[in-house]
């Protein structure tokens, strides 16, 4: 698998492949892949005939006191991955190349209001990160498409946002969360878990479920399912920030009829701060 780690050498192939008349779509990833990222990798390939992963563990989306120096970089693994999943390229900037000013100079990409609850409020700054550089791949790529995890919910509804808002002409397509047998949605931090805690992660999913089979089965007292789940976690000896039942379009506030929610959770478990959720079609 060929890595390009400026932006001459990939203009230059990608100045090929559009000369042969290729689309090409776009897998921003950090690293560490996983068959969640593989699996976008594939979905990707659907949409274009030319397919470039990203590897950039983005300092800019992580805070004070987060994961991003301890954050998994695993490049030669990386590599031999896409080997059985093939992407066309690897493109693996440094920082200076994706940030040329520096970081304290950076243009900053903002998403409002979407961006305030949730991960957004736990993470001050971390979806203007995200925002900021995703935007820059855009623009150094120049995708047609571009593909992101839902497991990543609030994340997905960002990108699209801006990518209409500035009207970037890149397609937004979301790839489906891939979970582990047990039903653990697959994540590079969930190797931050011990044994024990990787036995207990599978119940956030479940929590998940539970609230989904109530609401097919008619419930709307959304308050009283999200309260449940959080003690019914938090007894498993998670540490919840939010289990939310919102519009699955904005992440609003649902009314009793809403026919298309999302129920979203993060919760810490030891080291690992897991996210999750479903979209409940009614
Ligand atoms: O989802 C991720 O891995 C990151 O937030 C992304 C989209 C690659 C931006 O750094």
């Amino acid at each position: 698998m060929e890595v390009v780690n400026t932006k001459e050498e990939l203009a230059e192939q990608l100045a090929e492949w559009r000369h042969n008349g290729d689309h090409v779509a776009l897998v921003p990833t950090m690293g560490n892949l996983h068959a969640g990222h593989t699996a976008l990798v594939e979905l990707a390939r659907e949409h274009a005939e030319r397919v470039v992963v990203t590897i950039f563990v983005n300092p800019t989306q992580f805070g004070e006191g987060e994961d991003f120096d301890k954050y998994p970089r695993t490049l030669e693994r990386d590599k031999r991955r896409l080997k059985t999943t093939p992407a066309d390229l690897i493109f693996a900037p440094d920082v200076e190349t994706v940030y040329p000013f520096g970081i304290e100079n950076a243009t900053i990409v903002s998403v409002p209001r979407l961006t305030e609850e949730f991960c957004g409020a736990k993470r001050p700054g971390h979806f203007d990160g995200v925002t900021s550089v995703v935007a820059r791949l855009f623009a150094i790529v120049q995708p047609d498409v571009a593909i992101f995890g839902q497991k990543d919910y609030q994340q997905q509804l960002v990108i699209r946002h801006m990518t209409t808002d500035l009207n970037i002409p890149v397609q937004v397509i979301t790839g489906e969360t891939v979970r582990a047998d047990d039903g653990l949605a697959l994540s590079s931090r969930n190797s931050y878990l011990s044994d024990d805690e990787r036995e207990i992660a599978p119940q956030l999913y479940e929590a998940l479920q539970y609230i989904g089979r109530e609401l097919q089965n008619g419930k709307r007292n959304y308050d009283d399912l999200e309260s449940a789940a959080v003690v019914r976690l938090d007894a498993a000896g998670f540490a919840t920030e939010y289990v939310a039942i919102r519009r699955a379009e904005n992440l609003g506030v649902p009314d009793r009829d809403c026919d298309e929610l999302v129920v979203l959770a993060a919760s810490q478990l030891g080291p690992a701060r897991l996210i999750d959720n479903i979209v409940v079609t009614i």
